[in-house]
């Protein structure tokens, strides 16, 4: 083994991430990012609608070294330079974490480096810090993408980040999916939703918002949920149909996706609100969306409040976001987790980095 650098100013910390569908494996030093390599399997499961877990865990296996290899070539950098390797240990879909938190464990023991286990959700958080720096906490995040829709309340990254409200049943991108089915639409249904939703009229179609009534307001003041609204949506496109109406697939796609970002946009300013913070923060894949970031823009800026979202490489799956989140743990003094950690596909929130 070569040997070890002094270290220098900040760590050089290798993130991966293989949660999902996404093989990915990023370099960081301290808030600046060095590389991204990402790897998809999303074409291999889109004929399925949706991510086959078995499928995701085999991509992984293949992709990973290949990915390394490309980060730490675009990076220009040897494993022998690394300060200490992030792993995402949760949540996420059970197979597909060991393959990357195994990755990691063999890399760490082979380099004799630090291993932090660290959480998917909050990692999403942490990308921004590679765009815009740190920001000012506490904050509030809204992460939406097709596994999970989330509020959280970012008091310090590396320590605490508390979900305050998530989704009941589907996540939002999910409701993308299943909403572009419902249309005929190609699989992922986000991208092709808001292509359809440019021609159309977000108020042709009166669909519901989920719990936005004031006695939802009560019980779930930060919670969502889209089931409702898939729903109407079914029923809207089947009564049309039964009718011998045309479906204007247009006007269906802007609605609906117009009910998504109305209620994202008003939760996501009202906890901001509550908690009197200053900047709130868009992430997740969900947020390539072009009429949820002009609603929450727009909803921000009235309320004085600085909106903040990364650049998409950063806000879909990625590995960056995973070292960022290391840089920000291995910076606040942490210890590294030990060795014999799991992956728990349910981390909870309020477990930035695994210990043990
Ligand atoms: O973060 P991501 O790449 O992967 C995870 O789910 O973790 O998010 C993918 C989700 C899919 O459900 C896809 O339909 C949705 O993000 N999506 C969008 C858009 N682009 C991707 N949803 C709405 N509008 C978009 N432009
Ligand atoms: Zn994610």
């Amino acid at each position: 083994m070569s040997q070890a650098r002094p270290p220098g100013p900040e760590p050089l910390v290798l993130g991966i991430e293989t949660s999902c569908d996404e093989t990915g494996v990023g370099l960081v030093r301290g808030t600046t990012l060095l590389a991204n390599a990402v790897a998809s399997s999303l074409d291999e499961h889109a004929r399925y609608g949706g991510v086959v877990p078995e499928i995701a865990s085999r991509a992984h296996l293949e992709a990973l070294l290949p990915t390394l290899t490309e980060a730490l070539d675009t990076a220009g950098a040897s494993l022998a330079d690394l300060d200490a390797i992030a792993v995402t240990a949760g949540p996420g879909l059970a197979g597909a974490l060991m393959v990357g938190v195994g990755a990691a464990k063999a890399l760490a023991l082979a380099l004799d480096l630090p291993l932090y286990g660290v959480n998917h959700l909050v990692a999403h958080v942490a990308a921004d810090r590679l765009d815009s720096g740190p920001m000012t906490e506490p904050a509030v995040a809204l992460l939406v993408s097709g596994g999970h829709t989330e509020l959280l309340y970012v008091t310090d990254i590396a320590t605490s980040a508390p979900v305050v409200g998530q989704t009941l049943d589907d996540a939002a991108g999910e409701a993308f999916d299943k909403v572009a089915r419902l249309l005929d639409l190609p699989y992922p249904g986000g991208p092709a939703i808001d292509r359809a939703a440019r021609d159309g009229d977000p108020h042709a179609v009166s669909l519901p918002r989920g719990l936005m009534t004031p006695r939802d307001l009560q019980r779930h003041p930060h919670d969502f949920s889209f089931s409702g609204l898939k729903t109407a949506v079914a029923r809207h496109v089947e009564e049309a149909r039964r009718d011998g109406v045309a479906v204007s697939v247009a006007d269906v796609a802007a609605s609906f996706q117009e009910s998504v970002a109305d209620v994202l946009s008003a939760k996501t300013i009202r906890l901001a609100q509550e908690k009197g913070v200053t900047s709130v923060l868009l992430g997740g894949g969900v947020a390539a969306n072009r009429r949820i970031r002009e609603l929450l823009a727009e909803r921000a800026a009235d309320v004085d409040l600085h909106l903040r979202v990364p650049r998409l490489s950063l806000c879909t799956d990625n590995g960056a976001m995973v070292a960022a989140l290391g840089a920000a743990v291995v910076a606040s003094g942490a210890e590294p987790s030990d060795l014999g950690f799991g992956t728990d596909s349910t981390l909870p929130f309020t477990q930035v980095a695994v210990s043990g």
